[in-house]
C-alpha cells in the first residue's frame, strides 16, 4: 500500500492509499518509521457494504476500515466528515485519491485565521480526492510544524463539475483509531462560568456538542482532548483538536461497532447546506491537532506555544501588555467625564498603565436599550470630546483604550432607523431579542464597511491604543435582506468571515493597536479570535474563586497571555463573595492583568498593596507569560487547595500560586506536588528563605500553610541556588 507520512519531532501521522483509491488513515501517535498498513485487519462484516469494484472481496468495506476523510455514500455508516447533495436532494459522495504533493512552508486559508510559520519551520502536504460522478474535488491540507509536534488540517472543496451541489457537512479534521479505550476532556459552561472541565468516557453512540449560537459560545469550547484512560497531567497519551473558528461548530467522538473510535470537528453541519455552483470553492476553517505521550501538561504547553508564536500576531504578541484599569464594574453606564478622570487619576498614581473606557461612551447609550450602532462619542455625557478625554488621560501618563461592539445594533439608534434591513430579522416574525439588541448582518460587505468607517474614524481622531471588542448576544433570526441568500449555514459562515474581515482591516490600518476580544466575557474564546486579538476577556465572572476554575479550564488549550483577568471590588458583583485584595491579585496575575473597580474606594493600606501588585506583575511578567504553566491540583476532585505554577524554560525558577478553597478543623496538611523542576537542584523560597530540593518538591510536595479561614492566597517565588 502506498503511504503518505508526516513526521514531527516526536509524532508520526500516516495515511495509506488502498486499491481503487480509497484513502485510509493508518496511524497518529509516537514517532515511528515504516508502514503501518499491517495494523489493518480485513474481515467480512455483515451489513457492511462493499465498493462495487471489489464486491467479491467482502472483507473490504469503508464501514469499518479507518478513513482519512470519511464521506457519506461510499458505504461508511459512521458519522462522516463530508456529506453533500445534488440539486435533486440526493445525498452521495465517493471521494477517491487522485494525487498528493508536499511543499515547504505552511499553507494559509483565504479570509480565515490559520496557524502561520516561517518557511523553514513548517511544510504542507496536500492530498487531492475526487468524486467522479459530480466532478467535485476535495483537497485535504496538512500543515506540519515538526518542532512543535503540531499538524493542522483544513479542507478545500472545488466544484469542478457542471452542476450545483450543496455541502451538507464539511468537517476540517477527522481521526479514526483502530482500537483503544478513551476519555474525552471537554470544556463546557455558561455565561459567567465558562470552560469547566468534564472528563467522560467515549462510548458507543458517542457524543456530539458545539454551538449554533453564531459565536463559538460560552457553552462549549472548540478545544477538546482525547486521552487514554490512564492519562494524567504528567503521563500518558493524548490528542488535542483546537478549531481556529469563532462561529458555529460541532465536535463528535464515537466508538463504533468494532470498538474503533472516530473523533472529528468542523463547522456546524446542522442547517448548513452550503451551495457550491460550478467553479466555486469552499474553504473549511482550520483544526490544529497535537499528540503527546507525556500527559496533559505537555499537551497544554504545545498549544500555549502554538497560539503564542504561531496564531497571535502583531506588536503585542511578544511584549508585556499594559496593566489596565477598566471602568465597567466601577460605573457601569452611569458616569461623567469627570468621574472617569477621577478613576483614571487614582489608577495612574498607583502605577496602572492604561485606562479603558467601557460601554456607554457613544450615542444615546445610558443603558442597554439604546445607542448600539451609533459610534460617535456622547460629548454631552463625557463633557468633552473623546480626543480631549484621551489627551487628559495621556497627560496622566496612561494609554487610552475604548470598548466597542461593532456587530450589534439597538432598535433605538440612528443606524437602525436608517437601515432597519441591516439587522438580522425574518420578515413576518418578531425577532428574538438578546440584551435588547439585534445583530447586524456582517455577511454583507456594506454593513461591515459602514461600521468599520465609523469606528476607525474615532481611532483616527483620538489617541487610542487599545480596543475591547465585545459581542453580547446569541444570534437568531438569520435572514439576509439582499442577495437572495437565505441559507442559514452560508449566512452564518459569511457572518464570521465578515467579523474576521473587520478585524483584519482594523489590525492592518492600526498596527499598533492592542485588541482584546470579548463576548460577554469568554463566549468567543477560541484560537480563531486569537489570530486577531492576542488576549480575550476570559469571563464576566470576576470573582477570584470562580476565576480559579474558569482559568484552570481555559489553560488546557490557551496560553496565560491570552486570558484577560482583573481585580474587581468586593463583595464581588457576580457572586457577593468577599475575598482579600491579595487573593484577587494572585488569581488575576495569572493572565493579562488589570483592575476593574474605582481604586479611590480603597484604604491607603490597600492602595499601597496595589502598587506592590503592579510591581510584582511587572517583575514576574516574563515568567508568567513565557514560563511553563502547570496545573498542580485536580479541581474536579474538589481539593481543599487550588495550586498552579509557572516554571522558567531553564527550570531554575518557579512561581507557585496557592489558594485554599476549603477549610476543616484539625485539618491534615495539603502537599502541593510541583512539576517541571530540576530534581537534583535546591530551590530557595524568596519569601521565607527556606530551601527545598526539586525532587522533594515533585515527589512529596510543598506544604500548604494550615490557617483559619478560606480563600487565603500564597505566592512563592522559588529560585535555584
Ligand atoms: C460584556 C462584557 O463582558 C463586560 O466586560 C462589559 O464590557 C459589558 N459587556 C459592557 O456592556
Amino acid at each position: 500500500m502506498k503511504t503518505i507520512t508526516m513526521q514531527t519531532r516526536r509524532t508520526t501521522y500516516q495515511m495509506g492509499i488502498m486499491e481503487h483509491g480509497f484513502l485510509l488513515h493508518l496511524y497518529y501517535g509516537p514517532r515511528t518509521e515504516g508502514s503501518a498498513e499491517n495494523l489493518l485487519s480485513y474481515n467480512d462484516r455483515g451489513f457492511s457494504g462493499n465498493p462495487y469494484e471489489v464486491k467479491e472481496k467482502r472483507e473490504i468495506s469503508m464501514d469499518y476500515l479507518p478513513q482519512e476523510y470519511s464521506c457519506y455514500g461510499n458505504g461508511d455508516f459512521r458519522s462522516p466528515a463530508f456529506r453533500m447533495k445534488d440539486e435533486n436532494g440526493v445525498f452521495a459522495a465517493d471521494l477517491r485519491y487522485l494525487s498528493s504533493k508536499r511543499y515547504e512552508g505552511k499553507y494559509m486559508i483565504p479570509g480565515l485565521p490559520a496557524v502561520y510559520a516561517d518557511t523553514e519551520e513548517a511544510y504542507t502536504v496536500e492530498v487531492l480526492l475526487r468524486d467522479k460522478a459530480t466532478g467535485v474535488e476535495v483537497t485535504l491540507r496538512y500543515g506540519v510544524l515538526p518542532e512543535l509536534d503540531v499538524i493542522t488540517r483544513s479542507t478545500e472543496v472545488w466544484n469542478n463539475g457542471k452542476k450545483k451541489v450543496y455541502l451538507d457537512k464539511v468537517f476540517s479534521a477527522s481521526l479514526d483509531f483502530l482500537t483503544g479505550d478513551f476519555d474525552l476532556l471537554h470544556f463546557y459552561g455558561r455565561h459567567a462560568m465558562e470552560r469547566n472541565i468534564e472528563r467522560v468516557p467515549v462510548s458507543h453512540g458517542g457524543l456530539g456538542f458545539g454551538s449554533r449560537r453564531g459565536a463559538s459560545s460560552h457553552q462549549h469550547n472548540p478545544f477538546v482532548i482525547l486521552a487514554e484512560k490512564e492519562t494524567t497531567e504528567k503521563y500518558g497519551g493524548c490528542w488535542g483538536m483546537s478549531f481556529l473558528y469563532s462561529g458555529n461548530f460541532w465536535f463528535e467522538a464515537e466508538k463504533d461497532q468494532f470498538e474503533q473510535t472516530r473523533m472529528q470537528m468542523g463547522i456546524l453541519p446542522e442547517m448548513f447546506e452550503y451551495p457550491l455552483a460550478p467553479g466555486e470553492r469552499f474553504y473549511s476553517p482550520e483544526v490544529a491537532m497535537a499528540y503527546t505521550d507525556e500527559g496533559l501538561a505537555k499537551l497544554s504547553h504545545i498549544y500555549h506555544e502554538l497560539i503564542r508564536r504561531h496564531v497571535c500576531r502583531g506588536k503585542f504578541r511578544d511584549i508585556r501588555r499594559p496593566v489596565l484599569i477598566n471602568n465597567w464594574e466601577a460605573t457601569y453606564f452611569d458616569f461623567t467625564g469627570s468621574q472617569i478622570l477621577d478613576i483614571a487619576r487614582q489608577a495612574a498614581e498607583l502605577g496602572v498603565e492604561m485606562f479603558v473606557l467601557d460601554d456607554g461612551w457613544f450615542g444615546k447609550r445610558d443603558n442597554e436599550d439604546a445607542g448600539l450602532g451609533d459610534w460617535a462619542a456622547n460629548e454631552k455625557k463625557i463633557g468633552m470630546s473623546l480626543s480631549a478625554l484621551s489627551e487628559k488621560i495621556h497627560d496622566m501618563g496612561m494609554k487610552f483604550g475604548l470598548w466597542i461592539e461593532p456587530e450589534m445594533v439597538n432598535e433605538d439608534s440612528e443606524l437602525f432607523r436608517k437601515h432597519p434591513d441591516w439587522a438580522f430579522r425574518i420578515p413576518g416574525r418578531m425577532p428574538v431579542m438578546g440584551r435588547n439588541q439585534l445583530t447586524l448582518d456582517f455577511s454583507r460587505k456594506e454593513v461591515v464597511d459602514h461600521i468599520f468607517e465609523q469606528i476607525s474614524g474615532n481611532l483616527e481622531k483620538a489617541r487610542i491604543e487599545y480596543i475591547k471588542m465585545d459581542m453580547n448576544r446569541s444570534i437568531n433570526d438569520v435572514y439576509t435582506a439582499v442577495n437572495g441568500c437565505q441559507n442559514f449555514g452560508e449566512i452564518m459562515h459569511r457572518y464570521v468571515l465578515g467579523v474576521y474581515d473587520f478585524l483584519e482591516r482594523l489590525t492592518t490600518r492600526f498596527p499598533d493597536l492592542l485588541v482584546e476580544g470579548c463576548c460577554g466575557g469568554g463566549g468567543r474564546f477560541d484560537a480563531g479570535m486569537l489570530y486577531y486579538t492576542p488576549q480575550i476577556w476570559c469571563s464576566d465572572d470576576t470573582d477570584a474563586i470562580e476565576r480559579i476554575y474558569i482559568q484552570n479550564g481555559t489553560s488546557f488549550g490557551y496560553p496565560i497571555s491570552a486570558v484577560g483577568s482583573h481585580v474587581s471590588a468586593v463583595p464581588n458583583h457576580q457572586t457577593g463573595r468577599t475575598v482579600s485584595l491579595h487573593t484577587r491579585a494572585v488569581v488575576a496575575m495569572s493572565g493579562s492583568f488589570g483592575y476593574e473597580l474605582d481604586l479611590n474606594t480603597l484604604t491607603e493600606k490597600e492602595k499601597e498593596e496595589v502598587r506592590g501588585q503592579i510591581r510584582a506583575y511587572k517583575e514576574n511578567w516574563e515568567l508568567l507569560h513565557e514560563g511553563r504553566y502547570y496545573r498542580l491540583t485536580d479541581l474536579c476532585a474538589h481539593p481543599d487547595a487550588a495550586a498552579w505554577s509557572f516554571v522558567s524554560r531553564d527550570r531554575e525558577e518557579m512561581l507557585l500560586n496557592i489558594v485554599n478553597i476549603n477549610v476543616h478543623a484539625n485539618a491534615p496538611v495539603s502537599y502541593i506536588r510541583c512539576m517541571g523542576l530540576l530534581p537534583e537542584k535546591m530551590y530557595k523560597v524568596q519569601e521565607t528563605g527556606k530551601m527545598f530540593s526539586g525532587a522533594a518538591l515533585m515527589t512529596v510536595g510543598f506544604p500548604v500553610p494550615v490557617v483559619m479561614g478560606e480563600y487565603n492566597a500564597w505566592q512563592y517565588h522559588f529560585i535555584c541556588v
